[in-house]
């Protein structure tokens, strides 16, 4: 193929990857914004291998690194959990920037084009950057996906010194840039990607708990970066637009999570916050304090009585997967004439949009899911919230502890209700590991079972009254 069709192909590419991200912004076009990113993966794949001329063994090559990859991808697909769904993201994150690092050594060791003078120093720089960006995310992903998983402690390791730990490390790999710029010295490149390893591994170990969710917006950015870094050293314009239009969206959503949780952006990648192991969180809660136990019968006649009611999910029900029989009490409710309507916070579950796709799949109406800041004024006048699976994002002590290891993090105030009953299995802490006060409050009863048991319930119940 020759190159005018291959740029009109990248072109036509980059134009549906822009808008896949724009339906990708909304639930009511996320579908269509899929589509277009599958239309634009596969002209971009498609040109990229016509226009390349590695005669028949290499398309072969190429070929059949597509079907075991695609098998690899589908099988995964199937397999994965919507809970695990985070973990994933963070591995595949790593491959991107193993892919950096691997195209950068290759890059160094068999140029594709000879290049001279300012040309080659670009080269130079580019390959240097993008095998550094690339090792960072390469590790840094790895041990995100490990604390996600529960492989890794998700408490921030707080080194002594940690601070000066990474600016030694980023010193020593300005110098080694310096002499790899230098000499071209294969030794420069192959420590700094050891440097780099090990930046990643501890830049991501010294985040706690509460912060993940930048954590893996801040990883996707990474990502993308390292996408358009290959693109770069390869020459290939459509891997540098994609990955700048990657590394640029997860900036922005990074920059929302940091919003949502109050924190600096500078004060979460420098980590040491959000830490679990005991701390501060676990003295909010007065041990003599006891819980009210709330029942089916008395949860379903005060649902019935209700004339307002918000549910607020949370990751247990995601874990119960307890969305459709959700689904099926919103219905039940709003025929009835109670106004239901959800809460949806920034950081509810383990991924971004987390509880909006599980109350998609469950066909609850869109118009009803509402953000936290549009919702939270109106608490003080509903009848009965109901919280399901939600802890650290309801959680009071953000609010009002200052030592609160969440302190600062807007939450969803739900004990200004007038009733709230909180759907868990038992007293356990969220993921931030704090203690919720909001359990013990006066006006908080405990309904406790799996989410999904507790919700087809309450279904049942309902219909009964
Ligand atoms: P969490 O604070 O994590 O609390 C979830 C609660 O669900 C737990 O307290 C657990 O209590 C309960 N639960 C678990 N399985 C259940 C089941 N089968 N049935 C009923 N309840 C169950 O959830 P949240 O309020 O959604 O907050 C999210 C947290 O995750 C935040 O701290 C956030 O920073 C963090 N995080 C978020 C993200 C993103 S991007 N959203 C990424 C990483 C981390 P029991 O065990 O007692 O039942």
């Amino acid at each position: 193929m020759g190159t005018g069709f291959v740029s009109v192909a990248y072109v036509l590419a980059s134009v549906l990857f822009i808008l896949s991200l724009g339906g990708l912004s909304h639930q009511e076009s996320a579908r269509r914004g899929n589509l277009f990113g599958i239309a634009g993966i596969v002209i971009a794949v498609g040109a990229t291998i016509a226009g390349v001329n590695i005669g028949i063994g290499g398309i072969s090559t190429i070929v059949l690194a597509l079907v075991i990859g695609s098998i690899a991808g589908l099988f995964l697909a199937n397999k994965v959990e919507m809970t695990q769904m985070p973990q994933l993201v963070a591995l595949l994150h790593s491959f991107v920037g193993l892919a950096a690092v691997l195209v950068g050594f290759s890059g160094h060791l068999e140029p594709l084009i000879a290049t001279s003078g300012a040309e080659h120093s670009i080269k130079m720089v580019e390959i240097f950057l993008g095998i550094f960006i690339g090792a960072i995310t390469f590790t840094g992903s790895l041990i995100a996906c490990g604390k996600l998983e529960g492989l890794v402690s998700s408490s921030a390791l707080t080194l002594p010194g940690r601070h000066a730990m990474n600016l030694v490390a980023l010193g020593l790999v300005v110098a080694l840039g310096a002499w790899f710029l230098e000499t071209g010295s294969l030794s420069a490149l192959i420590i700094m990607t050891c440097v780099a390893s090990v930046l990643g591994i501890h830049l991501i170990l010294a985040i706690g708990g509460a912060d993940m969710p930048v954590v893996v917006s801040m990883l996707n950015s990474y990502s993308g970066w390292a996408a358009a870094s290959i693109g770069f050293m390869l020459g290939n314009d459509l891997l540098i637009v994609t990955g700048a239009l990657v590394g640029s969206s997860g900036a922005i959503l990074s920059y929302i999570m940091c919003r949502a949780m109050n924190r600096s952006f500078m004060s979460v990648i420098l980590g040491g916050f959000g830490q679990t192991s005991g701390g501060s969180g676990a003295a909010v809660v007065d041990t003599d304090m006891t819980v009210q136990e709330s029942s089916i019968e008395e949860v379903c006649e005060e649902l019935a009585s209700a004339q307002s009611v918000i549910i607020v999910p949370g990751y247990g029900m995601a874990v119960a997967q307890a969305q459709s029989a959700v689904g099926e009490i919103t219905k039940l409710l709003r025929d009835r004439g109670i106004m239901v309507r959800f809460g949806i916070h920034p950081v509810a579950g383990r991924l971004p949009g987390h509880m909006n796709v599980l109350l998609a799949e469950a066909k609850v109406p869109y118009d009803i899911v509402l953000e936290m800041d549009e919702l939270n004024d109106d608490f003080p006048t509903t009848d009965v919230v109901l919280v399901i699976g939600a802890n650290d994002t309801v959680n009071p002590s953000a609010m009002d502890d200052p030592n609160s290891p969440i302190a600062g993090m807007p939450v969803l105030e739900v004990w200004k209700a007038a009733q709230v009953v909180i759907l868990k299995r038992g007293m356990a802490s969220g993921y931030a590991g704090v203690d919720n006060p909001l359990f013990f409050k006066d006006n908080s009863r405990m309904l406790f079972g799996d989410a999904k048991d507790s919700v087809d319930k309450l279904l049942g119940g309902l219909r009964a009254v």
